[in-house]
């Protein structure tokens, strides 16, 4: 199995004359493997490039791609992940920071999850064991931590604890080379929540392993300003992406109510409330069925008006059991507390509530469910 290291670098020459033996060492642990470290330099200042040139002259798994110009984290692991998957025909790829944040005292972690067969492997500064430098002032701990929680919630990823993490290994087969780079939403920081995503939606086998990220002791960060606006940007792009149908279905939802209450106005001119509201719940109903069908879970979508009606059939039965449940609760509710506004209209927030994560589960997860 080959597994390549890709580390970019930017001015890192004290930090790669460091790393890069203490990493060749760690090598030596894991016979079975066979490794290389690919460093993706972005037209350092410093003598960086010279450094590693120097090793290249003792080491042949060590490799450099030359950047013109620093096109960011992301365009520079894009080029390392090219490289690894056509030149070095790698089986994995860890991604690794050159300034030593990341200890080369963690990575026989990934090689052990590796080894047991996890795809995507995270090292963790949030699961025990793993920490965040006890120096960093307390905001600092709380943007990172927060930061973190802010994408697992909006992406629905709670099971990740550390979302931003910079080292981890990726499986080629079946996962990163089934990544269009191209479009990748970010070349910056951010590029590694957009993976992590795509991943996770790939169904892989995720382990994290704790990690103590460390302080950078030599050289600056190149972690700017801008990229904060970029990361909050990809999140809520993702996050749109991910939560369309559900979305979708809540506007439709709304247009049901309206088209109810529209219609049933109109008709109790004509006839019986009773009879109205009838026919009008009946058109609402079939209404919210087409559009679901037609927008929301457009991409699953029912056309044969053979599979349409059966379908509709079971929505409407499906949909009815949170407006029985609902009308159950007001009634129990009413006979316990009382016959009151407040009370009523309780029982009916709740039924909604209800309702909502009912339908939704429902529609998304049985009726219009992802064909595997
Ligand atoms: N080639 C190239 N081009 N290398 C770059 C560039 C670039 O545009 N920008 C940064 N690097 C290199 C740096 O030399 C370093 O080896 C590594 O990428 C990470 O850069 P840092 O500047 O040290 O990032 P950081 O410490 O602020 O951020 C780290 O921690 C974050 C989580 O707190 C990274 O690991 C992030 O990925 C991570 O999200
Ligand atoms: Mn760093």
């Amino acid at each position: 199995m080959k597994i390549s290291v890709i580390i970019p670098t930017y001015n890192e020459e004290e930090n790669i004359k460091i790393l890069i033996p203490l990493l060749l060492e760690k090598f030596k642990e894991f016979k079975n493997y066979e490794f290389f470290i690919v460093l993706v330099d972005g037209n350092s200042k410093d003598k960086t490039v010279a450094v590693i040139k120097n090793f290249q002259k003792d080491f042949k798994l060590i490799h450099l791609i030359e950047e013109e110009s620093k096109s960011g984290l992301g365009g520079a692991y894009i080029k390392g992940f090219n490289y690894s998957i056509d030149k070095l025909k790698a089986d994995f790829v860890i991604e690794m920071d050159a300034d030593l944040q990341h200890s080369p005292d963690d990575f026989p972690k990934l090689i052990m999850k590796i080894s047991e067969g996890y795809d995507f492997i995270i090292g963790s500064r949030y699961v025990k064991g793993g920490s965040v430098p006890k120096e960093w002032a307390a905001y600092r701990k709380f943007i990172s931590y927060f930061g973190s929680l802010f994408a697992r919630v909006a992406l629905r990823i709670l099971k990740i604890k550390d979302f931003t993490s910079g080292f981890r290994a990726t499986r080629v087969k079946g996962f990163l080379d089934q990544i269009e780079f191209t479009k990748i939403k970010s070349k910056g920081f951010a590029y590694k929540m957009d993976m992590l995503v795509r991943i996770f939606d790939m169904k892989a086998k995720i382990a994290e392993v704790p990690i103590s990220f460390g302080l950078r002791d030599r050289g600056t960060s190149k972690m700017e300003q801008k990229n904060f606006r970029d990361s909050l940007k990809v999140v809520l792009e993702l996050s749109m992406e991910r939560n369309k149908s559900f979305i979708k279905f809540v506007i439709v939802g709304f247009g049901g109510l309206f088209t109810d209450l529209i219609l049933f106005n109109l008709l109790s001119l004509k006839m019986l409330s009773a009879t109205a509201s009838l026919i009008s719940g009946l058109v609402a109903m079939l209404f919210t069925f087409l559009m679901n069908n037609f927008w929301s879970f457009n991409e699953r979508q029912k056309n044969s008006i053979k599979v349409l009606i059966p379908t509709f059939i079971i929505y409407s039965l499906s949909s009815y059991i949170p407006i029985l449940l609902r009308s159950y609760l007001i009634h129990q509710l009413e006979l316990t507390y009382g016959d009151t506004f407040l009370v009523s209209n309780i029982g009916f927030l709740i039924g909604v509530m209800f309702g909502i994560i009912w339908n939704f589960t429902v529609y998304s997860k049985i009726i219009w469910r992802k064909n595997k």
